[in-house]
């Protein structure tokens, strides 16, 4: 592989020993892909940050980076943590955990990275426009990035997130080049594909036929005439999940559709398969449910708007939480809704998410809008799960 005089002089230890095992990860993950060269990056997102997946050895490694002079060369932001940075103890998260958790934020910090701490960094500031090339964990926030935006990544893990930041560099195979994004298969949706779950729903079910296909595909979308930003991020999420997919087409939607003739591979989905994958995902009755949580991926706030119109002078009767990045959080502490759902008695938790805090088997039954929140509840957390749209699962938390 060919590597730059800056590459090799990280290679040789010369900016240091933490960019210098930047390089190494990075060196060995273009050998085993096949990539020609590295490629500047201009954005990394970095996953795992929760210190419920991370563990001490996990921080360990942060740390020893962070003290060898690791330093983002370029614009690097952070997925969710395991818990609202400001406001965990309303959320029943224990000193302990906390303390362990600003451990691994501080880690962060010391190597210059915002601890935006949220999976929507497109929702505020980290917005790749077409083209760019990128280096970003957290397979919703990939699959955005590609399809919706048109940067490319690939989709990162944490550790080369982290190295691609300190090099800011990645290297070019995969989704970074031309040949790679092309669509492999032609899918056409006979079904109505409106709200978030039946965004979600379709992406389950494409992503449950594209695992048994034999290998990864690129789906072109027929079918789809119109989807708002929180229907895609939505999409994407629940596509990555169920199908490890990481870049789609649709034409009129994303951006990189026209330059490809719809691949002669062709699957149709009907509103029975659509359907039946909501079925799939909802497991509790009614009654069983014990919990509420929108925000996978993290809201926007068109939707924590949405929430306050709907909570505005009510009380709720369950643990109801709102999962968001702490600058959306800002502007809803502005507009006045977070003061009214907050008297409602539902909770921010901000920085963090359903999935990532350490809330295994607390609760019974969860009601989300979100197909990929349905599946970590389930493998993760052990509740069980009812699938239903925005507006209906703020109506369960009153019920
Ligand atoms: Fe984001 Fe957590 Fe869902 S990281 S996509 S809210 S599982």
């Amino acid at each position: 592989m060919h590597l730059t005089k800056q590459e090799q002089s990280f290679i040789a230890g010369e900016a240091g020993p933490a960019a210098q095992k930047a390089m190494r990860i990075l060196e060995t993950l273009g050998r085993i892909y096949g990539a020609e060269k590295m490629i500047p990056v201009t954005s990394v997102q970095i996953s795992g940050v929760s210190y419920a997946n991370l563990g001490e050895a996990g921080l360990d490694w942060l740390s020893e980076m962070a003290a060898g002079g690791g330093q983002a060369r370029v614009f690097t932001t952070l997925n969710p943590a395991g818990m609202d940075i400001e406001n965990y103890q309303a959320l029943g998260i224990n000193e302990t955990f906390a303390e362990n958790q600003r451990r691994v934020l501080s880690a962060f910090e010391k190597m210059g990275v915002v601890t935006t701490c949220s999976c929507t960094p497109y929702l505020f500031g980290n917005l790749p426009h077409f083209g760019e090339h990128i280096a970003w964990a957290e397979s919703s926030a990939v699959c955005y990035a590609n399809a919706i935006l048109g940067a490319r990544t690939n989709r990162e893990g944490g550790p080369s997130a982290l190295a691609a930041a300190l090099t800011g560099r990645t290297p070019a195979y995969g989704l970074h080049l031309d040949q790679n994004r092309h669509p492999t298969l032609q899918v056409t949706v006979e079904a109505h594909i409106h709200s978030n779950p039946d965004f979600g729903a379709f992406g389950k079910a494409l992503g449950d036929r594209i695992q048994t296909l034999e290998e990864n595909r690129v789906p072109y979308i027929l079918g789809i005439e119109k989807a708002t930003l929180e229907n895609l991020k939505s999409f994407c999420a629940s596509i990555a999940t169920y199908g490890g997919v990481a870049l789609f087409h649709i034409p009129g939607i994303t951006p990189e559709t026209d330059t490809f003739e719809p691949p002669v591979e062709h699957l149709i989905l009907t509103q029975e398969d659509i359907d039946q994958a909501k079925e799939e995902l909802t497991l509790a009755s009614p009654n069983e449910v014990d919990f509420i949580s929108l925000g996978c991926p993290h809201l926007s706030l068109r939707e924590i708007q949405q929430i306050a119109q709907h909570l505005k002078g009510q009380k709720v009767k369950k643990e109801f939480w709102i999962t968001t990045s702490r600058p959306i959080k800002g502007m809803a502490d502005r507009m006045g809704y977070t003061e009214i759902i907050e008297r409602a008695g539902a909770k921010f938790a901000t920085d963090t998410c359903c999935v990532v805090a350490p809330i295994k088997g607390r609760f019974k039954a969860m009601a989300t809008d979100s197909a990929k929140a349905c599946y970590y509840a389930y493998a993760k957390n052990d509740f069980k799960t009812i699938l239903l749209p925005f507006d209906e699962v703020i109506k369960e938390a009153l019920r």
